[in-house]
């Protein structure tokens, strides 16, 4: 059954709130809560949220669903593809916009500084809103200027800018003056990339959305991320659940060899005790970790269940999960975007060439 959304009230640096009790039929009463988390802006994100990657026809229905039914966070992207559909499912939810967080990301083709507002622009109008709540930076690679998404050369070679990640930001931090942006945030960066924008620019990124999962921890990184103050939104929450990572041309093998998580004997045993799914336990293991998750779906009842894996899990069972981190990393376009991404962090053996697209 699906429940309603509750206003998160203040506790401490968390913020959460109960939002159901099950059962007696459960052994143990679990609390879903609506947690949310505090960001270096002075303003708050949701713990759990919805992911809008691929399945473009469908989204409308499942950003309204997941609405309705208690999500208020929203992540897209311009090179998603979904802002109009998301756009719509948020008018058609009847959710008011304030009570949603909103995140889309800038893609690189158009992270020239002089093409930045407008770029924000485009996204602002197929969103159909006059604010995202964070603007988040896709990559730190920048590709040609102009209209193609991937530009390439007649070989199929990935053609580059001339300017750097940090003109972009540069660019970006002048949007918050314009109100359009409430937060600032990047995405795929290394430690050294950060670092960089730390040391050449006014605004720290509120946020960095980077994969993390069961079978890539990162530990070190998100342990300087949260000495930095930055936020962390983990991407494919669910590790290669996705078909994307053994579809694409940069498959890693890795991708085709780890079990997915919904068949991870341990996940599996801990999830008996909370009487919980892996795929909630690996959600819970996120957001007890203090960082925010946005797993993607467009089927009903995947929706339904993702939306309860907001619940206290013992700080036992969170270092269980620690003997699952293999550093796999299955999120990896390095080669065919000619940029060593991650360089200093955890997970980049293996890195395969093949297109994107
Ligand atoms: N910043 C970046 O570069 C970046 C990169 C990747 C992703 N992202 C963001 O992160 C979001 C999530 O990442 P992702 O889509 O790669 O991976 P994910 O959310 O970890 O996994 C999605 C896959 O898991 C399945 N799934 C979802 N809930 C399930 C459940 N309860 N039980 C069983 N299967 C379930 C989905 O199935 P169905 O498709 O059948 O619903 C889908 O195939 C994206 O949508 C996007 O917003 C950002």
């Amino acid at each position: 059954m699906l429940r309603s959304a509750f206003r998160a009230v203040t506790r401490g640096a968390t913020l959460a709130v109960p939002r159901t009790s099950f059962s007696s039929q459960i052994a143990r009463t679990i609390t879903t809560r609506a947690t949310q988390f505090p960001l270096n802006t002075g303003g708050r994100i949701p713990a759990l949220g919805f992911g809008t990657f691929q399945d473009a026809d469908a989204q409308e229905d499942a950003v309204s669903q997941c609405l309705k039914a208690g999500f208020r966070l929203i992540d897209t992207a311009q090179v998603y593809n979904v802002e109009k559909e998301v756009g719509r499912g948020l008018k058609k939810s009847g959710v008011p916009r304030e009570e949603v967080f909103l995140a889309t990301k800038l893609w690189c083709n158009t992270f020239h500084p002089d093409d930045v507002p407008a770029a924000l622009d485009a996204s602002l109008e197929a969103l159909d809103t006059p604010y995202v709540d964070l603007l988040l930076m896709h990559y730190p690679v920048v590709f040609q200027r102009g209209e193609e998404r991937f530009p390439r050369d007649a070989s199929g070679k990935m053609l580059l800018g001339k300017t750097t990640f940090v003109d972009t930001w540069k660019a970006m931090e002048k949007l918050l003056e314009s109100g359009k942006v409430k937060a600032l945030g990047v995405s795929n960066f290394s430690q050294g990339e950060i670092q960089k924008l730390l040391d050449e620019c006014s605004v720290p990124p509120a946020v960095h959305q980077m994969e993390v999962h069961p079978y890539l921890q990162q530990q070190a990184f998100n342990g300087w991320l949260k000495e930095k103050k930055i936020h962390v939104i983990q991407f494919s929450p669910l590790g290669n659940m996705n078909p994307f990572y053994r579809q694409t041309g940069w498959s890693k093998d890795i991708a085709h060899t780890t079990p997915p998580i919904t068949e991870s004997p341990l996940l599996l045993e801990i999830g008996k005790k909370y009487n919980k799914t892996p795929v909630q336990i690996a959600l819970a293991w996120g957001i007890n970790n203090g960082r925010s998750v946005i797993p993607k779906s467009v089927v009903d009842w995947q929706i339904e269940q993702n939306l309860e894996a907001d619940f206290e899990l013992e700080a036992a069972d969170i270092e269980r999960i620690s003997v699952m981190d293999q550093k796999a990393r299955f999120n990896d376009p390095s080669a065919d975007y000619q940029y060593r991404l991650y360089s200093d962090l955890e997970g980049i053996e293996g890195t395969k060439e093949g297109f994107t697209h």
